[in-house]
């Protein structure tokens, strides 16, 4: 096997993956990128070659590829700006022999008239992978529920409310975990090469059923509230996010702008997430955690 390049190796998803890399590949050929490289010590002290990589200096990336056979490219943060790093990112990998390109799309990524600013970026990723000629998988990640467990969770609790703009609509949330197995199943395993694969837990849930399990293991009620996209919108002016990716200050206070927020919920309500598939049991032969059991883990860090 050649090398393979995980991009965001120092975040939760990538890191994650480098590690379980480690264990059934060379460690040499486990190529781990970051824009400071000190922060993947672990990494390296357990053999893995770790590079400098930074998506908006190209120039950087050409040592960062070199010998790569894989990569798996791990979306970038920026919500709206990012297509042009994932773009460089490719056009680096595929310049310098990487022959297969696995990346973390979304539900809902193949789909040109998708309502979700999130799902148009990974898109037109999805696109300019496959135009770069690479081999392609793509693996369209469901809503995380570390992100459900954390993100929504917190903030509801404290506040014993909820603003939502999903309605009833489903989504299959689904562990990081499952997702990271994925990801590492399609790159070391054959026959992952030019498939896409809609990466969900095990069971549909809308948001208020989600929020009601969040109380009820809490012991807290939450007050669900819906709201429409304009309400949603007031919402996150109220804290000060931006609304357009535009206008967010890079490395500001708020890195993300409440657009993709919005039009994430508008996607769940207008059905986009209501897909419920086999693919993590069939990648990883196991079944996908379940929403409560990412909850147990996560419970503690909930306030009381
Ligand atoms: N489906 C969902 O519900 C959901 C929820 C959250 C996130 N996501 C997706 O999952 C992805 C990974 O999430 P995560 O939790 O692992 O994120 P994370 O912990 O914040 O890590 C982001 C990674 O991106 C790298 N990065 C950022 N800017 C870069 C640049 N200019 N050049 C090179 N690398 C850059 C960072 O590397 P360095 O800083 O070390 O350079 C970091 O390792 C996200 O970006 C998002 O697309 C999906």
């Amino acid at each position: 096997m050649g090398k393979i390049i995980v991009t965001g190796a120092s975040g939760q998803f990538g890191h994650a993956a480098a590690r379980q890399l480690l264990d059934l590949c060379n460690p040499q050929d486990v190529v781990c990128l970051s824009r400071t490289p000190d922060k993947l010590a672990d990494l390296a002290a357990l053999g893995a070659d770790v590079r400098f990589a930074d998506f908006d200096d190209p120039a950087s990336l050409a040592a960062a590829m070199k010998g790569g056979e894989k990569m798996l490219l791990i979306s970038t943060l920026r919500v709206g700006t990012r297509v042009e790093q994932h773009r460089a990112a490719v056009e680096a990998a595929r310049a310098n022999g990487v022959d297969h390109i696995v990346y973390t799309s979304v539900v809902g990524g193949g789909l040109a008239d998708h309502p979700g600013v999130e799902q148009k970026d990974h898109y037109e990723t999805e696109q300019l992978i496959r135009e770069s000629g690479a081999d392609f998988t793509f693996l369209r990640n469901s809503l995380y529920a570390e992100a459900v467990a954390t993100a929504m969770a917190i903030p509801a609790l404290m506040a014993g409310t909820k603003p939502d703009n999903a309605g009833h609509g489903k989504v299959a949330i689904v562990s990081r975990d499952d997702c990271v197995a994925a990801a590492v199943g399609v790159l070391t395993q054959d026959g992952h090469r030019n498939k896409a694969y809609d990466i969900t837990g095990p069971d549909l849930w809308s948001v208020p059923e989600a929020v009601a399990l969040i109380a009820e293991m809490a012991g807290k009620p939450i007050d669900l509230q819906h709201v429409d996209d304009e309400g949603m919108y007031l919402y996150f002016d109220s804290l000060g996010v931006p609304r357009k990716a535009s206008d967010v200050v890079p490395d500001g206070p708020i890195p993300w702008a409440s657009e993709g927020m919005v039009t994430f919920g508008q996607s769940i309500r207008e059905g986009f997430f209501d897909v419920l598939s086999q693919d993590v049991e069939n990648i990883t032969g196991r079944k996908p955690r379940s929403l409560r059991s990412v909850f147990e883990q996560f419970q503690h860090t909930w306030p009381q």
